[in-house]
């Protein structure tokens, strides 16, 4: 089990037990409102004394996700290092997540598109190109650029839908209450971004106000993440959340109609399931975002049908 949260590996195994214990026991699933790493250990201790925990909503800088309503489980485990890289591209994701009534942004740049073959081929380089990049109007009002957190070696790519006010101010994603979310939700099949997960986004930089990403901007930065799968190799992606999901899918459909099934991002198996940020608000997607999980565990472990 990979050390988790706070760096407290008995708490966060807890935390996995109590959840595996609630699906083995066809219960209402947990739902977890502020994870911070101090309230972890209460919520085990209130979690192991009865089954379901409540939640509002999460914090003040959370990006809420984009989204649409919607298989059993069998936990597995073990440390991750890259062991195999994945297939070599076959397509282009093409998508357009935000509804075709928004407006181009005001501030698209002419030059928004960037051939992927133009962009650097190393981790490094590609991540210091991000880091200045004014392709479109996003780069006016963010504070920084948000390229990734986590293993550039690692097995597994999660890929988020854009900074919100956390990721903004630290330069990291998926820093507040949904992204502890994130990081538990991992746990329970054995992945930690502190090795077996790389993390980014579909977008950089922080849509202001939390709007959702306009088209243009989406099309502006897909070339980086594009090229983010191509030096990371994972052995897996995991879109959470529409637009992620969306893009790398093809598919414009809502997204509990595309989870469920792996598919293949150029070559790569791609799982999609909900946006922790979005569990945190709707319980009722939490026992498919467990099934989703499972497949993925299975696809790292070459154990999925
Ligand atoms: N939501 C996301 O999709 N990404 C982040 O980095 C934070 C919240």
């Amino acid at each position: 089990m990979a050390e988790g949260a706070g760096g407290r590996p008995g708490v966060l195994d807890e935390v996995v037990r109590f959840l595996r214990q609630q699906e083995e026991l066809g219960l209402d699933p947990v739902v977890l409102e502020a994870l911070d790493r101090t309230e972890v250990g209460r919520l085990v201790a209130a979690a192991l004394r009865r089954p379901t925990v409540h939640s509002t909503r999460g914090g003040e800088g959370e990006r809420p996700p984009a989204h649409a309503p919607a298989s059993k489980a069998t936990p597995s485990h073990a440390p991750e290092s890259k062991s195999s890289s994945p297939g070599t591209p076959a397509q282009t994701p093409v998508s357009k997540p935000t509804s075709p009534a928004d407006p181009p942004s005001a501030a698209a740049r002419p030059d928004s598109s960037i051939a992927v073959e133009d962009l650097p081929d190393t981790h490094d380089a590609l991540r210091e190109l991000a880091l200045g990049c004014t392709r479109c109007g996003l780069s006016e009002d963010r504070t920084q650029v948000v390229f990734h957190d986590g293993n550039p070696e690692a097995r597994l790519m999660v890929v988020g839908e854009a900074p919100g006010a956390n990721e903004d101010r630290t330069g990291v994603p998926f820093v507040g209450a949904a992204g502890q979310f994130l990081d538990l939700i991992l746990a329970t099949v054995g992945l930690s971004r502190e090795d077996s997960v790389y993390i980014c986004n579909v977008i950089k930089c922080r849509p202001p106000g939390n709007r959702n990403p306009k088209p243009d901007e989406i099309a502006a930065c897909a070339p980086y993440l594009k090229r983010q799968i191509e030096v990371v190799k994972p052995e897996a992606i995991l879109a959470v959340g529409t637009f992620s999901a969306q893009l790398l899918t093809g598919k414009d459909i809502a997204l509990g109609r595309i989870r469920g099934e792996v598919y293949s991002y150029e070559g790569t198996p791609l799982v999609v399931t909900y946006h922790p940020a979005a569990l945190l608000r709707n319980s009722g997607w939490v026992r498919p975002t467990w099934a989703d999980l499972q497949l993925l565990r299975g696809v790292l472990d070459g154990t999925d049908a």
